[in-house]
């Protein structure tokens, strides 16, 4: 089992860059360039919200073009940066499991030796994060129903990380989950986005850790609330479960160097 990991990816729209100067598109579709031509291939790249920047239709459908040329099943929440219903309009036909109910997005993907749950932490309206009941809910019901080691995908860490420019657009109500770390001690990984930089914790038995950006990320401080981000170099997570050992994470990046690059006229020659 292999899986990548990408996160906060930010498309805008046809011909836009983001803050007119970061072409989140063209690096974007880099990056699945380049995931298409691992040498070994994931089982699936999961991705962790923030696809669009403004939430805006036309940067769904720059999205919508530039993933469907994945060619993996991804495993997709939204991010603080989504419109649900836009996303969900995007991409519950590249990811099914995510039904059609914008308030509802929730789902787990069972495998042999382990099972990997994806909710939504997002509320309109606001960037920082809230768990609804229903997701806390579906939470419970999942990790009761099965006691195979779980994985959580989900956008916002669910504690306080020490950076206070993202701290303060975290999730608002995090300790809700950890009492289901709590109850649940086959819940030993959460994986986020949101914070853009690759940092790891750890709360009881579960390892808490967020992917950087795709293509920007933002600097930690403990103490200048000065909303920044910055260019350092893009990484994606991958997640690979070893027999003996149990799941193991290792980052790879994604800095512009050439190739390896697999020619692909589907893509090279769309038709338009
Ligand atoms: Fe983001």
């Amino acid at each position: 089992m292999l899986f990548a990991h990408i996160s906060d990816l930010h498309f805008r729209s046809d011909g836009r860059k983001l803050y007119d100067f970061i072409d989140t598109n063209t690096a974007n579709a880099e990056v699945i360039n380049r995931i298409n031509s691992l040498t070994e291939k994931p089982d699936a790249v999961i991705i962790t919200g923030d696809i669009t920047n403004c939430g805006l239709e036309n940067e769904y459908k720059v999205a919508k073009r530039i993933l469907g040329h994945l060619q993996y099943p991804i495993l997709i929440v939204p991010g603080n940066h989504d419109n649900k219903s836009f996303f969900l309009k995007a991409f519950q036909p590249l990811c099914p499991l995510l039904g059609d109910n914008p308030q509802q997005i929730a789902y787990k993907v069972d495998h042999d030796e382990a099972q990997l749950l994806f909710i939504d932490s997002t509320e309109p309206g606001t960037h920082a994060g809230q768990l609804s009941d229903y997701t806390l809910q579906w939470l419970d019901n999942a990790l009761d129903q099965s006691n195979k080691p779980s994985y959580l995908f989900m956008h916002h860490p669910p504690v306080a990380l020490g950076n206070l420019q993202m701290d303060r657009i975290g999730c608002q109500n995090g300790h809700e989950l950890l009492k289901l770390i709590d109850k649940y001690p086959h819940l030993i990984r959460i994986f986020c986005g949101h914070v853009h930089r690759t940092m790891f914790t750890q709360y009881k038995q579960t390892i808490i850790a967020s992917a950087p950006g795709t293509v920007h990320q933002v600097p930690y401080s403990s103490s200048d609330p000065t909303d920044l981000y910055c260019l350092e170099p893009a990484a994606m997570l991958m997640h690979r479960l070893v027999p003996k050992t149990g799941l193991v994470t290792y980052s790879q990046p994604l800095t512009q160097i050439s190739g390896p690059y697999r020619y692909e006229s589907a893509i090279s020659c769309p038709g338009d």
